[in-house]
Protein backbone atom coordinates (compact mmCIF):
# COMPACT_ATOMS: atom_id res chain seq x y z
CA UNK A 1 0.00 0.00 0.00
CA UNK A 2 2.72 2.53 1.33
CA UNK A 3 5.70 3.47 -1.05
CA UNK A 4 8.53 3.76 0.96
CA UNK A 5 11.67 2.63 -1.28
CA UNK A 6 12.80 1.80 -4.59
CA UNK A 7 13.26 -2.47 -3.99
CA UNK A 8 10.13 -2.85 -3.73
CA UNK A 9 9.32 -1.89 -7.26
CA UNK A 10 10.47 -4.21 -9.97
CA UNK A 11 10.79 -3.73 -14.30
CA UNK A 12 7.71 -4.75 -14.40
CA UNK A 13 6.22 -2.52 -12.30
CA UNK A 14 8.15 0.52 -13.62
CA UNK A 15 6.97 -0.56 -17.31
CA UNK A 16 3.44 -0.50 -15.95
CA UNK A 17 4.42 2.99 -14.24
CA UNK A 18 5.84 4.21 -17.59
CA UNK A 19 2.96 2.85 -19.82
CA UNK A 20 0.36 5.10 -17.59
CA UNK A 21 2.67 8.30 -17.53
CA UNK A 22 2.51 8.24 -21.31
CA UNK A 23 -0.86 7.78 -21.13
CA UNK A 24 -1.09 10.89 -18.64
CA UNK A 25 1.21 13.28 -19.92
CA UNK A 26 -0.89 12.77 -23.71
CA UNK A 27 -4.30 13.32 -21.63
CA UNK A 28 -2.73 16.57 -20.02
CA UNK A 29 -1.40 18.22 -23.51
CA UNK A 30 -5.41 18.64 -24.35
CA UNK A 31 -8.33 20.44 -23.06
CA UNK A 32 -10.73 17.92 -22.80
CA UNK A 33 -7.57 15.23 -21.22
CA UNK A 34 -7.33 17.72 -18.36
CA UNK A 35 -10.99 17.52 -17.72
CA UNK A 36 -11.18 13.83 -18.03
CA UNK A 37 -8.34 13.60 -15.54
CA UNK A 38 -10.22 16.16 -13.24
CA UNK A 39 -12.70 13.48 -12.92
CA UNK A 40 -10.62 10.57 -11.74
CA UNK A 41 -10.58 11.02 -7.91
CA UNK A 42 -12.95 13.64 -7.67
CA UNK A 43 -13.75 13.99 -4.48
CA UNK A 44 -10.58 12.26 -2.58
CA UNK A 45 -8.21 14.45 -0.68
CA UNK A 46 -4.38 14.33 -0.07
CA UNK A 47 -2.22 14.93 3.03
CA UNK A 48 0.91 16.50 1.88
CA UNK A 49 3.23 17.12 5.10
CA UNK A 50 6.67 18.17 4.56
CA UNK A 51 8.96 18.34 7.26
CA UNK A 52 11.71 19.70 5.11
CA UNK A 53 12.27 22.15 2.43
CA UNK A 54 10.80 20.96 -0.88
CA UNK A 55 9.37 23.32 -4.71
CA UNK A 56 9.71 20.38 -6.59
CA UNK A 57 8.63 17.61 -4.73
CA UNK A 58 6.11 19.24 -3.10
CA UNK A 59 4.54 21.44 -5.98
CA UNK A 60 4.74 18.64 -8.35
CA UNK A 61 2.79 15.69 -5.95
CA UNK A 62 0.48 18.65 -4.88
CA UNK A 63 -0.31 19.71 -8.85
CA UNK A 64 -0.46 15.87 -9.69
CA UNK A 65 -3.26 15.25 -6.83
CA UNK A 66 -5.37 18.69 -8.88
CA UNK A 67 -5.25 17.25 -12.04
CA UNK A 68 -6.84 13.74 -11.31
CA UNK A 69 -9.26 15.98 -8.99
CA UNK A 70 -8.26 15.35 -5.57
CA UNK A 71 -8.24 18.52 -2.81
CA UNK A 72 -4.98 18.99 -1.06
CA UNK A 73 -4.44 19.77 2.67
CA UNK A 74 -1.18 20.16 3.92
CA UNK A 75 1.43 22.04 5.71
CA UNK A 76 4.82 23.63 4.33
CA UNK A 77 6.63 23.65 7.55
CA UNK A 78 5.30 20.85 9.80
CA UNK A 79 8.25 20.85 12.12
CA UNK A 80 6.85 24.02 13.13
CA UNK A 81 3.42 24.33 12.18
CA UNK A 82 2.32 20.72 13.32
CA UNK A 83 1.77 19.42 16.72
CA UNK A 84 5.22 18.02 16.01
CA UNK A 85 6.35 21.15 17.49
CA UNK A 86 4.56 19.83 20.59
CA UNK A 87 6.25 16.78 20.86
CA UNK A 88 3.52 14.26 18.53
CA UNK A 89 5.17 11.00 17.19
CA UNK A 90 4.68 10.43 13.59
CA UNK A 91 2.50 7.68 14.12
CA UNK A 92 -0.08 9.78 15.86
CA UNK A 93 0.14 12.57 13.43
CA UNK A 94 -0.26 10.26 10.47
CA UNK A 95 -3.00 8.04 12.28
CA UNK A 96 -5.02 11.21 13.09
CA UNK A 97 -4.69 12.92 9.12
CA UNK A 98 -5.96 9.22 7.95
CA UNK A 99 -8.65 8.80 10.02
CA UNK A 100 -10.35 12.28 8.66
CA UNK A 101 -10.27 10.24 5.56
CA UNK A 102 -7.18 11.42 3.75
CA UNK A 103 -6.80 9.01 0.53
CA UNK A 104 -2.74 9.25 1.28
CA UNK A 105 -0.49 11.26 2.54
CA UNK A 106 3.05 12.67 1.05
CA UNK A 107 5.80 12.74 3.70
CA UNK A 108 9.04 13.82 3.90
CA UNK A 109 11.20 13.85 6.90
CA UNK A 110 14.47 15.00 8.16
CA UNK A 111 15.08 11.27 9.56
CA UNK A 112 15.76 8.42 7.82
CA UNK A 113 13.06 5.84 8.67
CA UNK A 114 10.50 7.78 9.37
CA UNK A 115 8.67 7.33 6.51
CA UNK A 116 8.76 3.57 7.61
CA UNK A 117 7.67 4.50 10.92
CA UNK A 118 4.81 6.65 9.52
CA UNK A 119 3.66 3.91 7.35
CA UNK A 120 3.50 1.12 9.84
CA UNK A 121 1.08 3.18 11.68
CA UNK A 122 -1.10 4.80 9.30
CA UNK A 123 -4.45 3.55 7.79
CA UNK A 124 -3.69 5.03 4.62
CA UNK A 125 -1.01 4.70 1.81
CA UNK A 126 2.17 6.91 2.85
CA UNK A 127 4.15 8.06 -0.06
CA UNK A 128 8.00 8.59 0.90
CA UNK A 129 8.47 12.03 -0.40
CA UNK A 130 12.17 11.78 1.20
CA UNK A 131 13.54 10.09 4.32
CA UNK A 132 17.19 12.48 5.68
CA UNK A 133 19.05 10.37 4.25
CA UNK A 134 17.33 7.76 3.31
CA UNK A 135 15.67 7.45 -0.16
CA UNK A 136 13.34 9.16 -2.10
CA UNK A 137 11.10 6.65 -4.25
CA UNK A 138 9.40 8.57 -6.41
CA UNK A 139 12.39 11.25 -7.61
CA UNK A 140 14.15 7.83 -8.61
CA UNK A 141 11.20 6.40 -10.18
CA UNK A 142 10.64 10.11 -12.59
CA UNK A 143 14.54 9.92 -12.99
CA UNK A 144 14.45 6.06 -14.58
CA UNK A 145 11.18 7.52 -16.37
CA UNK A 146 13.19 10.08 -17.93
CA UNK A 147 16.03 7.74 -19.22
CA UNK A 148 13.69 5.61 -20.56
CA UNK A 149 11.95 8.22 -22.46
CA UNK A 150 14.92 10.00 -23.88
CA UNK A 151 17.63 6.95 -24.39
CA UNK A 152 14.86 4.06 -24.96
CA UNK A 153 15.94 1.24 -22.21
CA UNK A 154 17.34 1.11 -18.34
CA UNK A 155 19.85 -1.52 -19.38
CA UNK A 156 23.13 -2.11 -20.89
CA UNK A 157 23.76 1.71 -19.92
CA UNK A 158 27.10 3.03 -18.15
CA UNK A 159 26.05 5.62 -15.52
CA UNK A 160 28.01 8.36 -13.67
CA UNK A 161 26.71 9.43 -10.40
CA UNK A 162 28.72 12.21 -8.53
CA UNK A 163 28.72 14.59 -5.67
CA UNK A 164 26.92 13.67 -2.22
CA UNK A 165 26.86 10.43 -2.30
CA UNK A 166 26.66 9.69 1.48
CA UNK A 167 23.97 11.99 1.97
CA UNK A 168 21.60 12.77 -1.48
CA UNK A 169 18.73 10.25 -1.05
CA UNK A 170 18.20 10.81 -5.12
CA UNK A 171 21.76 9.40 -6.05
CA UNK A 172 21.28 6.38 -3.71
CA UNK A 173 17.66 5.86 -4.80
CA UNK A 174 18.92 5.84 -8.62
CA UNK A 175 21.21 3.62 -7.79
CA UNK A 176 19.25 0.97 -6.23
CA UNK A 177 16.95 1.24 -9.02
CA UNK A 178 19.67 1.02 -12.24
CA UNK A 179 20.43 -2.42 -10.55
CA UNK A 180 17.27 -3.89 -11.00
CA UNK A 181 17.88 -4.10 -15.02
CA UNK A 182 20.92 -6.29 -16.51
CA UNK A 183 24.31 -4.79 -18.03
CA UNK A 184 24.77 -1.58 -16.09
CA UNK A 185 27.79 0.07 -14.77
CA UNK A 186 27.87 2.62 -12.20
CA UNK A 187 30.99 5.30 -11.65
CA UNK A 188 30.46 7.06 -8.19
CA UNK A 189 32.45 9.75 -8.42
CA UNK A 190 32.63 11.75 -4.80
CA UNK A 191 35.57 13.14 -2.46
CA UNK A 192 36.14 10.21 0.14
CA UNK A 193 34.61 11.76 3.02
CA UNK A 194 31.10 11.21 0.55
CA UNK A 195 31.37 8.03 -0.79
CA UNK A 196 28.03 6.03 -1.18
CA UNK A 197 27.08 4.05 1.80
CA UNK A 198 27.85 0.32 1.96
CA UNK A 199 23.91 -0.35 2.26
CA UNK A 200 23.50 0.65 -1.31
CA UNK A 201 27.08 -0.62 -2.59
CA UNK A 202 25.62 -3.99 -1.38
CA UNK A 203 22.28 -4.30 -3.14
CA UNK A 204 24.82 -3.63 -6.00
CA UNK A 205 26.55 -6.71 -5.91
CA UNK A 206 23.87 -8.77 -4.79
CA UNK A 207 21.92 -7.69 -8.13
CA UNK A 208 25.75 -8.33 -9.94
CA UNK A 209 25.81 -4.50 -11.21
CA UNK A 210 29.17 -3.28 -11.59
CA UNK A 211 30.52 -0.44 -10.26
CA UNK A 212 33.38 1.75 -9.61
CA UNK A 213 34.40 4.61 -7.31
CA UNK A 214 36.55 7.79 -7.78
CA UNK A 215 37.60 10.78 -7.37
CA UNK A 216 38.09 12.01 -10.61
CA UNK A 217 34.61 13.36 -12.28
CA UNK A 218 35.91 12.70 -15.89
CA UNK A 219 36.45 8.93 -15.56
CA UNK A 220 32.69 9.24 -15.18
CA UNK A 221 32.08 11.37 -17.52
CA UNK A 222 34.28 10.18 -20.17
CA UNK A 223 31.72 7.02 -21.25
CA UNK A 224 28.89 8.16 -19.98
CA UNK A 225 25.37 7.89 -21.16
CA UNK A 226 23.93 9.01 -18.39
CA UNK A 227 25.70 11.38 -15.91
CA UNK A 228 23.70 12.01 -13.17
CA UNK A 229 25.09 15.40 -11.03
CA UNK A 230 23.75 16.17 -7.10
CA UNK A 231 23.88 18.67 -5.06
CA UNK A 232 26.38 18.88 -1.29
CA UNK A 233 23.75 18.05 1.35
CA UNK A 234 25.74 20.12 3.96
CA UNK A 235 21.99 20.96 6.06
CA UNK A 236 22.82 17.52 6.89
CA UNK A 237 25.44 17.45 9.32
CA UNK A 238 27.94 15.04 10.52
CA UNK A 239 26.16 14.70 13.99
CA UNK A 240 29.14 15.29 16.07
CA UNK A 241 27.30 14.11 20.14
CA UNK A 242 28.65 14.68 23.61
CA UNK A 243 29.13 10.95 24.19
CA UNK A 244 31.71 10.38 21.21
CA UNK A 245 34.93 9.06 22.22
CA UNK A 246 38.04 11.75 21.51
CA UNK A 247 38.92 9.50 18.66
CA UNK A 248 36.09 9.39 16.96
CA UNK A 249 34.98 12.89 17.72
CA UNK A 250 38.88 13.20 15.35
CA UNK A 251 37.19 11.51 13.13
CA UNK A 252 33.77 13.27 12.90
CA UNK A 253 35.29 16.61 13.14
CA UNK A 254 37.63 15.99 9.76
CA UNK A 255 34.92 14.62 8.15
CA UNK A 256 33.23 17.46 8.65
CA UNK A 257 36.23 19.72 7.38
CA UNK A 258 36.25 17.53 4.33
CA UNK A 259 32.84 18.29 3.46
CA UNK A 260 33.05 22.11 3.98
CA UNK A 261 35.96 22.06 2.12
CA UNK A 262 34.61 19.94 -0.78
CA UNK A 263 31.33 22.09 -1.16
CA UNK A 264 31.61 23.77 -4.59
CA UNK A 265 34.44 21.73 -5.91
CA UNK A 266 33.63 19.14 -8.09
CA UNK A 267 31.49 21.26 -10.87
CA UNK A 268 30.16 20.68 -14.33
CA UNK A 269 31.54 23.10 -16.60
CA UNK A 270 32.37 23.77 -20.47
CA UNK A 271 34.89 21.82 -20.46
CA UNK A 272 33.76 19.08 -18.31
CA UNK A 273 30.80 18.89 -21.32
CA UNK A 274 33.58 18.42 -23.54
CA UNK A 275 34.31 14.92 -22.08
CA UNK A 276 30.64 14.10 -21.87
CA UNK A 277 29.67 11.92 -25.18
CA UNK A 278 27.38 13.81 -27.72
CA UNK A 279 24.24 10.79 -27.10
CA UNK A 280 24.74 11.29 -23.33
CA UNK A 281 22.17 13.41 -21.14
CA UNK A 282 23.00 15.13 -18.24
CA UNK A 283 20.63 14.71 -15.38
CA UNK A 284 20.26 16.55 -12.04
CA UNK A 285 17.56 15.88 -9.30
CA UNK A 286 17.48 19.58 -8.59
CA UNK A 287 18.28 22.52 -6.67
CA UNK A 288 21.49 23.23 -8.31
CA UNK A 289 23.96 25.36 -6.25
CA UNK A 290 27.14 25.69 -8.09
CA UNK A 291 27.49 22.07 -9.31
CA UNK A 292 27.05 22.67 -12.44
CA UNK A 293 28.16 26.29 -14.33
CA UNK A 294 25.32 28.44 -15.79
CA UNK A 295 26.54 28.38 -19.08
CA UNK A 296 25.88 24.39 -19.21
CA UNK A 297 21.83 25.02 -19.05
CA UNK A 298 22.21 25.16 -22.75
CA UNK A 299 23.48 22.79 -23.87
CA UNK A 300 21.36 20.38 -25.45
CA UNK A 301 22.55 17.31 -23.50
CA UNK A 302 21.35 18.98 -20.16
CA UNK A 303 17.60 17.82 -19.59
CA UNK A 304 17.36 18.50 -16.09
CA UNK A 305 14.74 21.71 -16.29
CA UNK A 306 13.20 20.78 -19.71
CA UNK A 307 12.90 17.62 -19.38
CA UNK A 308 13.65 15.42 -16.27
CA UNK A 309 12.02 17.78 -13.76
CA UNK A 310 8.72 18.17 -15.83
CA UNK A 311 8.16 14.29 -15.93
CA UNK A 312 7.70 14.58 -11.99
CA UNK A 313 3.55 15.88 -13.05
CA UNK A 314 3.01 12.60 -14.75
CA UNK A 315 4.90 10.05 -12.62
CA UNK A 316 3.17 11.65 -9.47
CA UNK A 317 -0.28 11.41 -11.26
CA UNK A 318 0.40 7.46 -11.73
CA UNK A 319 1.90 6.78 -7.99
CA UNK A 320 -1.00 8.70 -6.45
CA UNK A 321 -3.97 6.99 -8.64
CA UNK A 322 -2.39 3.83 -7.86
CA UNK A 323 -2.23 4.40 -4.19
CA UNK A 324 -5.96 5.99 -3.82
CA UNK A 325 -7.02 2.23 -6.18
CA UNK A 326 -5.22 0.42 -3.60
CA UNK A 327 -6.84 2.13 -0.46
CA UNK A 328 -10.49 1.49 -2.27
C1 LIG B 1 16.29 16.41 -3.89
C2 LIG B 1 15.89 16.02 -2.48
O1 LIG B 1 15.12 16.71 -1.83
O2 LIG B 1 16.35 14.96 -2.09
N1 LIG B 1 15.42 17.30 -4.48
C3 LIG B 1 14.28 16.79 -5.06
O3 LIG B 1 13.42 16.25 -4.43
N2 LIG B 1 14.16 16.92 -6.39
C4 LIG B 1 17.71 16.75 -4.04
C5 LIG B 1 18.34 17.76 -3.15
O4 LIG B 1 17.74 18.34 -2.28
O5 LIG B 1 19.54 17.96 -3.35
Amino acid sequence: MHILSASQFTPEDLGEIFERADFFSAELETTEGRRRLATIHQGEHIGSIFYEASTRTKASFELAAMKLGMGVFGTENAGEFSSIAKGESIEHTVQVLGGYGLAAIVLRTKEEGLAARAASASPVPILNAGDGKGEHPTQGILDAYTIQKLLGRLDHLNIGICGDLARGRTARTLAQLLAKYPGNHITFTSIPALKMGEDVKQTLREHGTSFTETSNMYEGLRNADVFYMTRTQNERDVSIDDDLSDEEREKAEELKRQQIAYDGKLVINQAAMEVLPEHAILLHPLPIKDEIAREVDNDPRAVYISKQSPTGVPIRMVLLDQAVMRLR
